[in-house]
């Protein structure tokens, strides 16, 4: 079975979680894609989304589907996104696709957080996909020698500029042992705006599409 097929089943299962007429969190990837489309399918229709870049808000008012600024809601009550690699405590890596600041501020907005991935992204301990780190850039060449310092190997996403005007570094060979720590110690180094480390504030339910359907967990010993 396809990689595809298996973000598509996580994606369908999330649908499960919308309810009809309220505003809800969308994160950025391939995966959510599928949850979008989804979105766009359904009968009963929510009443917006707030967006986690702009290619998601794209594909939302492609569907029809309205979008509104996080300024203008009061909270969410359901945020939806991706992940590149999670853990059975639900801790994540995000940032593949260089919309990890406006997910983390989404993600922290919303009251649960349903993380949906296929089977190839649960992992025991974080760090074989490379840490996505978003920097101000005239901090870029600072910031990497403080992630040397740490341990790691980071490389300029060169080309890439997000949606916030921020550039990405991408940092390999870090042990990530513990997420939570690790996640602080780097978004206070000065000139990082946050790093891709979803741990102090991890998904709430990760739903994995798998060959045969989906698996659902709940955080374990967090
Ligand atoms: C974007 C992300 C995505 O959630 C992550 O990269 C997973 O993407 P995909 O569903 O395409 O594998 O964090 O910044």
């Amino acid at each position: 079975m396809s990689q595809d097929t298996k973000k598509q089943r996580a994606a369908a299962a999330a649908i499960e979680h919308v309810r009809a007429g309220t505003v809800i969190g969308v994160g950025t990837g391939s995966t959510v894609n599928f949850f979008i489309d989804a979105l766009g399918a359904m009968p009963s229709r929510i009443a917006g989304a707030v967006s986690s870049s702009e290619a998601s808000t794209q594909r939302l008012r492609a569907l029809g589907i309205p979008v509104l600024d996080l300024n203008s809601v009061d909270g969410l009550d359901l945020y939806v996104d991706g992940a590149d690699e999670a853990t059975r405590r639900l801790h994540l890596i995000k940032g593949g696709g260089a919309a990890l600041t406006r997910e983390k501020i989404v993600a922290a907005a919303s009251r649960c957080f349903v993380c949906i991935v296929d089977e190839a992204k649960v992992v025991a301990e974080l760090g074989r996909f490379p840490l996505p780190v978003e920097v101000i850039p005239m901090a870029r060449s600072y910031v990497a020698r403080e992630l040397r310092r740490l341990g790691g190997e980071p490389s300029w996403r060169e080309g890439v500029v997000t949606d916030n005007g921020g550039h990405i570094l991408d940092v390999r060979g870090l042990r990530i042992a513990d997420p939570v720590a690790l996640e602080r110690e780097i978004n206070q180094v000065a000139g990082v705006v946050t790093c891709g480390l979803f741990a102090r504030r991890g998904a709430d339910l990760l739903i994995v599409g798998t060959d045969s359907g989906v698996q659902t967990l709940e955080p374990s010993g967090r």
